[in-house]
């Protein structure tokens, strides 16, 4: 039979992927999705792509007793990735409680189930802002965490912890924590990809609107950084290969390969690419020329960071390969889609 995954966070834009990966390993998925931030519809898509629609429950994680009732109910799930949670920086700093409530609590009561149902393994959505800006470059999974910018960069910092120490103190359960550079990109065939609520905070969808006709011109926010052309660099990692990422965790963690029972990966490319290039990037790989504008640094914004991926390449074997022109081009097949351009 095969393995059953329950995937928190399943209709959103990694969670999405990563099911329709779990799906084409043979994997059976379980997504639970409060659909604040996503659409029912992501299921129908879900579906188009593996042929398989994944069974689905809407409810917050933040509930005990609904998360109680759903491992009542839900017997047998053999992992959990847990990607729900609340993503907006800005949006953080005005409601921090909220932030700390729904990534914070969902993360304890998905821990108390696991030890009450037997749920042994579990992979954990964390974030590269754990480091905010590294003394050293590129950043090994040995580079010391720091302070966090914000609230949402603290629930990663504190998750890790609740996570780290509720292992060390429970032999029977095993995690996995990944360290996310900056997904970008859709599906290939242009059926899930990232839909952001009003305004876009991140850089891709705002490109990606932009060229669309949805957004007037695009701020790039600095060129006073200290990197090649001023404006600020990061490690962009197509979502597929991100999504395929957490398919070798979960084998890792099913199939014992695990050195320990709480272990850490980066996940990035290991390149760095700085906003300018991204635009050229994105008029180079679709030919639409972009209208930008350079604008003071955006608060919180760090310098420079990308990835060192020796240890996610050799200790897991998995290695990023698609590189940025042609997952900018997914972008944009996605967006156009979303927006019915030719
Ligand atoms: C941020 C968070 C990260 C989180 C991610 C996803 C921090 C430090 N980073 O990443 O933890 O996982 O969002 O939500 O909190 N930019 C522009 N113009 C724009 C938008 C962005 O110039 O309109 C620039 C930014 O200044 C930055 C780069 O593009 O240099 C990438 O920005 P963004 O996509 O927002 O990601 P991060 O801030 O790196």
């Amino acid at each position: 039979m095969a393995a059953k995954i329950l995937v928190t966070g399943g209709t959103g834009y990694i969670g999405s992927h990563t099911v329709v990966e779990l799906q084409k390993s043979g994997y059976d998925v379980v997504v639970v999705d409060n659909l604040s931030n996503s659409n029912i519809e992501v299921l129908d898509n879900i579906e188009k792509i593996s042929g398989i629609k994944p069974t689905f429950e809407n409810f917050d994680l933040a509930d005990k007793a609904k998360t109680i009732d759903f491992f009542e109910r839900n017997v047998g799930i053999d992992a959990i990735i847990h990607f729900a949670a609340s993503k907006a920086v800005g949006e953080s700093v005005e409601k921090p409680l909220l932030y700390y409530r729904n990534n914070l609590v969902s993360m304890m009561n998905l821990l108390e189930c696991q030890l009450e149902f037997d749920v042994a393994n579990i992979v954990f959505s964390s974030s590269c802002t754990v480091y905010g800006q590294p003394d050293v470059l590129p950043v090994t999974e040995q580079t010391p965490r720091k302070d966090a910018e914000s609230p949402y960069g603290n629930t990663k910092r504190v998750n890790e912890d609740i996570l780290s120490e509720t292992i060390a103190a429970n032999s029977k359960l095993k995690a996995i924590a990944l360290r996310y550079f900056n997904p970008f990109g859709a599906h290939p065939t242009a059926l899930i990809g990232e839909l952001p609520l009003g305004v876009p905070q991140n850089l891709v969808p705002f490109i990606t609107q932009t060229a669309a006709g949805l957004r007037d011109e695009i701020k790039v926010f600095g060129d006073d950084y200290n990197t090649a052309d001023g404006s600020a660099v990061r490690d962009y990692i197509n979502v597929v290969d991100l999504a395929q990422a957490h398919v070798v965790a979960i084998n890792r963690l099913l199939r014992g390969k695990n050195k320990s029972n709480y272990e850490v990966f980066n996940l990035g490319t290991g390149n760095g690419y700085s906003v300018l290039e991204m635009i050229n990037g994105f008029e180079a790989a679709t030919g639409v020329k972009l209208n930008y504008k350079i604008v003071g640094r955006r608060a919180g914004d760090i310098e420079k960071i990308w990835a060192d991926t020796t240890f996610a390449n050799e200790e897991l074997g998995w290695k990023a390969e698609k590189g940025l022109e042609e997952t900018l081009l997914t972008a944009w097949n996605w967006e156009k889609k979303v927006r019915g351009i030719k």
